[in-house]
C-alpha cells in the first residue's frame, strides 16, 4: 500500500517535469530540424556603390524597423504575444562577430548562428534576394557603426513551444520552404521581372507568399494586390510615401508604419517597376489550396 502511495506521489511530482521535457524536447528538435544550403560563397564588394545598394537593400526590406534605426537592436515584447520576448539583435555588431555565410543564413534560409530555425524574424520575405543583393547588404551591415546597447536574451516560452510541439506553429525556415518561385524569367520583360522581384521580397511579408491575399497565417487579413489596379500613380505614390489608400480613412494601421519606414524609400524605377508588375496581377491565376489563404467561410 504504501508503495502504491509512494508510486502515485512520484507521478505527481514527475508528471508535470516530464510533460514540461517532452515539449521542450519536441520544440527543440522542430528548430533543429532545418535543412541548410551550401555556404554562401558570392564575393562581398564593399566599393562605395556596393555599400550604397546595401543600406537600400536594408532599408526597404525592414532591417532599420525592427533592429533599431540605428542597427542597434530592439526588445518586442508586446507586439508578438506568442512568444515570451523576442529580441532583435544588435544587427552592426553580429556583422561583424559573424561570417557572410551566417549572415545569408539567417536571412534567406531563416537559421540562426546556433544552427536553429528562427522564430520571429520574417526570413520568408527573402528567400528570393539575389546573391547580389545578399552580398551588399552584408557589406553595409559590416560597415555599419556599431552601437552599444544591451539588450537581454531572447526567450521562446511555454507557450510557443507547446504551439512549435504540437505543430500549431511553424518556425521561419519552415514558412520560409512554403514560399513559391517567381513567376517571370529571364524571357520575361525585364521592368516587370525586376517589379515581380521587388513585390516579392517586400510586400510577401504581410500580403501572402504569392501576393494574392493573406487570411490564416497572420493576425492581420489583407488583400490581394490585384487590387492596386483600383489605384492611380499618383494614389500609388501617397500609398508607398504615407501608407494612406486611395479613400479618406485616415491609416492602413501596419501598412502605414511599413510604408512609411520601408516604401518610401523606394527609387522612382522602383515604384515604376512595381506599379506595372502589380497592375499586371489580376491577368494571372491565383493559386488555389494554399495554406496561409483559404477561401472557407468561417461560421
Ligand atoms: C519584423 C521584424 C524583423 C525584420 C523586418 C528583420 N528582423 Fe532580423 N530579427 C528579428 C528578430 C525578432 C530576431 C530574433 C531572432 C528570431 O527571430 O528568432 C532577428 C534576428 C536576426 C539575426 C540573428 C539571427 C541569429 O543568429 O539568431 C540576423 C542576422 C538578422 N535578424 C538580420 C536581419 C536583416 C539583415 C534584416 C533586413 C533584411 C532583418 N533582420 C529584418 C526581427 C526582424
Ligand atoms: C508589415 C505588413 C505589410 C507589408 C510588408 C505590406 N503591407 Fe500592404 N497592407 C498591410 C495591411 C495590414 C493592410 C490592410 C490594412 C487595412 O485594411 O486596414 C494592407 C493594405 C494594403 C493595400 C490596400 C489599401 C486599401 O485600399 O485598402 C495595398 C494596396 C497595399 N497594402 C499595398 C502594399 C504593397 C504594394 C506592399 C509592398 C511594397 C505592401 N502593401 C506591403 C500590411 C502590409
Amino acid at each position: 500500500m504504501r508503495r502504491i502511495l509512494f508510486g502515485a506521489m512520484a507521478l505527481l511530482l514527475v508528471g508535470p517535469a516530464l510533460g514540461f521535457g517532452i515539449v521542450y524536447l519536441l520544440s527543440e528538435s522542430q528548430l533543429r530540424d532545418v535543412a541548410v544550403r551550401a555556404d554562401f560563397s558570392h564575393p562581398i564588394d564593399t566599393s562605395a556603390a556596393a555599400l550604397a545598394r546595401g543600406q537600400h537593400i536594408a532599408r526597404t526590406r525592414g532591417c532599420f524597423g525592427c533592429h533599431g534605426q540605428r542597427l542597434e537592436g530592439r526588445v518586442f515584447t508586446d507586439e508578438w504575444d506568442w512568444v515570451d520576448r523576442a529580441v532583435a539583435p544588435n544587427l552592426a555588431a553580429y556583422a561583424q562577430q559573424h561570417d557572410p555565410a551566417v549572415l545569408e543564413r539567417a536571412v534567406r534560409q531563416g537559421v540562426g548562428h546556433d544552427g536553429k530555425a528562427l522564430w520571429s524574424m520574417p526570413s520568408y520575405n527573402w528567400i528570393h534576394l539575389s546573391d547580389q543583393d545578399t552580398a551588399d547588404l552584408i557589406a553595409f551591415l559590416r560597415s555599419a557603426p556599431s552601437i552599444k546597447k544591451s539588450l537581454p536574451e531572447g526567450r521562446l516560452g511555454w507557450q510557443a513551444r507547446w504551439l512549435l510541439a504540437n505543430g500549431d506553429e511553424e518556425h521561419m525556415a519552415a514558412w520560409a520552404s512554403k514560399v513559391p518561385p517567381l513567376l517571370l524569367g529571364p524571357d520575361d520583360d525585364a521592368a516587370l521581372v525586376r517589379g515581380e522581384y521587388l513585390a516579392m521580397t517586400t510586400c510577401n511579408e504581410c500580403h501572402g507568399f504569392d501576393l494574392r491575399g493573406a487570411n490564416v497565417e497572420s493576425d492581420i487579413a489583407t488583400p490581394d494586390l490585384a487590387l492596386v489596379t483600383a489605384y492611380s500613380w499618383d494614389q500609388f505614390n501617397r500609398l508607398l510615401d504615407e501608407g494612406l489608400p486611395k479613400d479618406d480613412r485616415p491609416s492602413l494601421g501596419l501598412m502605414t508604419v511599413v510604408a512609411r519606414d520601408r516604401f518610401a524609400y523606394f527609387t522612382p524605377q522602383e515604384r515604376t517597376e512595381l506599379y506595372a508588375f502589380l497592375r499586371s496581377l489580376p491577368s494571372r491565376p491565383v493559386p488555389q489550396n494554399v495554406s496561409w489563404r483559404t477561401t472557407r467561410s468561417e461560421p
